[in-house]
């Protein structure tokens, strides 16, 4: 299948930028200068609070959960204005601010199918799974009168199957994603629900 946004790329950034990021405020301050869409902020606010959330999880110390964050939060950045260049802009933006060569790596595989770079490392891998997981629980939490209390795995497992309910997600994505992070989809949904963000 013809990828839709190739990037034709294999490297992204520069070693010299290793431990180099943007404090959250800055982060803040391009996603409000960029996007206009709320659903997409808070999509990227959703993504960059699983990722800290992971990272935390597993015990990494505070840069390390700062850059996973930074890639959630920033991942879509250039979607709402550019979405035929999505994600070439936001990679090449992050490039001129010299960041850590990682973010934008795991910006650039974030959707295999659509951009041709192959998720690597483990902050890729979850990047690419929580990107569509996360965008499919908030839909579900949006039709139940309760929200994320007590959802439960079986429930979306039986709205993952309904190829009606949020059409626009891909299911294969999330399967793929889900193999390619080593996590069971149902740890994969019950991390997200346990850790999602209040709106
Ligand atoms: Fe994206
Ligand atoms: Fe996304």
């Amino acid at each position: 299948m013809a990828l839709t946004h190739p990037l034709n790329r294999k490297e992204f950034g520069s070693s010299d930028n290793l431990g180099k990021m943007m404090t959250s405020s800055e982060a803040i301050e391009l996603l409000q200068s960029w996007v206009k869409n709320d659903k997409l902020v808070f999509h990227m606010k959703q993504v960059g609070h699983l990722m800290k959330a992971f990272a935390a999880s597993k015990g990494y110390d505070d840069l390390t959960q700062q850059m996973w964050y930074l890639s959630g939060l920033l991942h879509d950045a250039d979607w709402d204005q550019w979405p035929d260049d999505h994600c070439r802009k936001i990679i090449e933006e992050l490039e001129a601010r010299n960041q850590d060569p990682r973010i934008i790596k795991a910006i650039a595989s974030h959707g295999p199918r659509y951009f041709g770079v192959e998720p690597d490392s483990e902050m890729d891998k979850m990047l690419y799974a929580f990107d569509e997981l996360s965008g499919f629980l908030h839909a579900y939490s949006l039709m139940r009168p309760q929200g994320y209390e007590g959802m439960e795995i079986k429930g979306v497992k039986k709205r993952l199957k309904d190829k009606s309910f949020a059409a626009q997600v891909s299911r294969e994505d999330i399967a793929d994603a889900s193999e390619k992070a080593g996590l069971s989809i149902e740890d994969l949904i019950q991390f997200v629900i346990n850790n999602q963000l209040r709106m």
